[in-house]
């Protein structure tokens, strides 16, 4: 298989992070330098990442309810707690796009390369659902519609989304992007500060009853549920 492939399948990095490691010439084939990611390669290649040996390991995904004040990527310059050092694994995990810092809720995280980036790749769509605590509290029908529409962002109109109120001050907003800050962003775009902001769903997962700073481990039918996201419709919404 293709080695940016075989790096993603191993759980060393998404699929385009071990494109760019290749590139940047960290990634050696029996000992050689190999800049090019669509080598082929299999188990028996002896593929080293900066000198370390990769070997494919049993997939695994895993989904936490992430607390405030735990950051979203594997390390922090700041060394703030991760969403990584909050699930108990042997193999090394990485999230499954973002959520800020003070963003809590439902977050995946996996040692699957290719999971990871069909979930989290523009193109793919996947459905995930926010409970977002606005200020002021009353939220018109037609803030309300706007966001269902889209609203001017500066890096753009936001696409069509679910958006409606589930009780006073609680909108319940669904969107298929994954823009940076973008929930905030839209709220204040329709004159809405965000106080607290919760991730309830992604894709066909819900964050139900798991507490905050737990997390489980999904099973193979979840993870086959997942597989299948990408053009998966919430039914109820
Ligand atoms: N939108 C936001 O504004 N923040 C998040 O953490 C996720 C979605």
């Amino acid at each position: 298989m293709r080695l940016a492939k075989f790096l993603a399948h191993a759980g060393v990095a998404s699929r385009r992070a071990a494109e760019r490691l290749v590139t940047d010439g960290r990634v050696r084939v029996a000992g050689r330098p190999v800049t090019d990611p669509a080598r082929d390669v299999d188990e028996s290649s002896d593929v080293t990442v900066d000198g370390r040996a990769v070997t494919i390991e049993p997939r695994e995904v895993h989904a936490l309810h992430k607390p405030e004040g735990v950051v979203s990527t594997a390390e922090d310059t700041h060394g703030r707690p991760t969403v990584v050092g909050l699930v108990p694994s042997e193999r090394r995990l990485y999230p499954v796009g973002r959520l800020d810092a003070d963003t809590t809720g439902l977050i995946l995280l996996t040692n699957d390369g290719e999971l990871a980036e069909l979930l989290t790749h523009p193109r793919h769509g996947v459905q995930k659902t926010y409970r977002v605590r606005v200020d002021p509290p009353m939220v018109s029908e037609r803030s309300l519609r706007a966001l269902r529409e889209g609203v001017e962002l500066e890096d753009g109109r936001s696409s069509p989304a679910e958006a409606r109120l589930v009780a006073p001050g609680v909108v319940e907003l669904t969107i298929r992007e994954g823009r940076k800050r973008q929930v905030r962003r839209m709220c204040e775009a329709v004159g809405h500060d965000v106080r607290a902001l919760q991730r309830t769903a992604f894709g066909p997962l819900y964050l139900e009853r798991l507490p905050p700073g737990e997390s489980r481990r999904l099973s193979a039918a979840e993870v086959e549920r997942l597989r299948a996201a990408p053009g998966w419709k919430n039914q109820g919404g």
